[in-house]
């Protein structure tokens, strides 16, 4: 009979690839199963998240690949997130109203912090009150507007520390030279970066188009003796992107491109998957890219779509529409990812192309 020895300290935990880690996060919390008093522990390829009782696992993580583990969870601190601690430091602000998310991007600190519900004065308060907060944060900024324009930026008011826009930031171990004021970068989109890149093999020839400073690109050829074209308009991001290739020990090679990805490239069949990530207009490249991409490679997708649509399944005629007559396809994945604003989520798909 084999006997599991366990740890005295060891408490109930569900463990989970990352990249499930936050839904099932969000749906342990909601069921009122979520250790409060434990620290969640994850590594390279694994979250464990403390749990009270596994009896409704069952229901709640049905979807997800998770096992139940015993685990010796750290005991949290009860440090209040930094947007709670904000709160009760300054009761008087009407919380209920203000929109605020903040972010680490390598030693910049980025708020999105409501400037039409606050005073300059008090965004000033809660730069300096995250400046002591963060060790690692030497420079405290405001998003103030929507992501807009062709070049995806935003524009951003600085708030404490030293006024600086350019950063080095880290995923999985993947160094990324970011630049804030003139070229993309999302620091949210960690876990799509990681997922795709495990997807990827040796040999493979990947396309990224809109690749912005790199990461999809840069995570790829860490991972893989792969080839990667990264394109994207913005002169600035491949800029960046040409910096983060130098600072990290790539196993494969990434050519960045300075161009419109749309007329790049002809009809060539070279790639054997293809990323279009300009969520606004992913679909209109679709039937582009599926030129491109060799037959039976696979095209990766993001797209916005109204929640009130039902997404994902809103999605399936309009791919349909645009490639009925250029290609047959496969639909392997179709998953509902961030939100992106109350009404409007991001879609993301993986397509298998057949086009001989
Ligand atoms: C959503 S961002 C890219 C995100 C990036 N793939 C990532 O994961 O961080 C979209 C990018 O598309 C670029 N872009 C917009 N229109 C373009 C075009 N016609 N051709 C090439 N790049 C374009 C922008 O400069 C921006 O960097």
């Amino acid at each position: 009979m084999i006997k599991i020895i366990r740890d005295i300290n060891s408490s109930l935990g569900v463990k989970l690839p990352r990249i499930q880690a936050e839904e099932a996060r969000l749906r342990l919390i909601k069921a009122g199963i979520l250790l409060k008093a434990k620290k969640i522990i994850k590594n390279r390829d694994f979250v464990y998240l403390p749990i009270s009782d596994s009896a409704s696992l069952v229901n709640i993580l049905e979807d997800l690949e998770y096992q139940i583990e015993y685990q010796v969870f750290p005991d949290e601190l009860l440090k209040p997130s930094i947007i709670d601690s904000l709160k009760l430091e300054f009761p008087d602000e009407p919380w209920e109203e203000i929109s605020v998310k903040f972010d680490q991007i390598g030693e910049i600190g980025l708020l999105r912090l409501d400037s039409e519900l606050t005073s300059k004065a008090f965004r000033l308060k809660v730069g300096t009150k995250i400046l002591s907060a963060y060790p690692k944060i030497n420079s405290v900024l405001n998003k103030l507007d929507i992501t807009e324009g062709i070049k995806r930026t935003f524009p951003i008011e600085f708030l404490a520390g030293e006024e600086k826009y350019e950063s080095w930031h880290k995923e999985y171990g993947v160094l990324i030279k970011v630049d804030l004021k003139n070229a993309y970068f999302n620091p949210r989109l960690a876990e799509e970066h990681r997922r795709l890149s495990l997807e990827v093999t040796n040999d493979d020839r990947i396309l990224d188009l809109f690749t912005g400073v790199g990461p999809f690109s840069l995570h790829c050829a860490k991972e893989h003796h792969c080839e990667v074209i990264a394109v994207d308009i913005n002169p600035y991001a491949i800029k960046n992107l040409n910096a983060s290739i130098k600072r990290n020990k790539l196993k494969g090679s990434i050519i960045p491109i300075i161009g419109d990805a749309g007329k790049v490239f002809r009809e060539n069949r070279y790639f054997d998957r293809i990323i279009i990530n300009l969520p606004n207009h992913s679909i209109n490249y679709l039937a582009y890219a599926s030129k491109l991409v060799k037959n039976g490679g696979i095209i990766t997708f993001y797209q916005f779509v109204e929640k009130n649509i039902q997404p994902p399944q809103s999605l399936v005629s309009i791919i349909d529409e645009k490639l009925k007559n250029v290609c047959t396809y496969d639909i392997l994945t179709n998953r509902v990812g961030r939100e992106v604003s109350p009404s409007r989520i991001q879609v993301n798909v993986d397509l298998r192309i057949y086009n001989e």
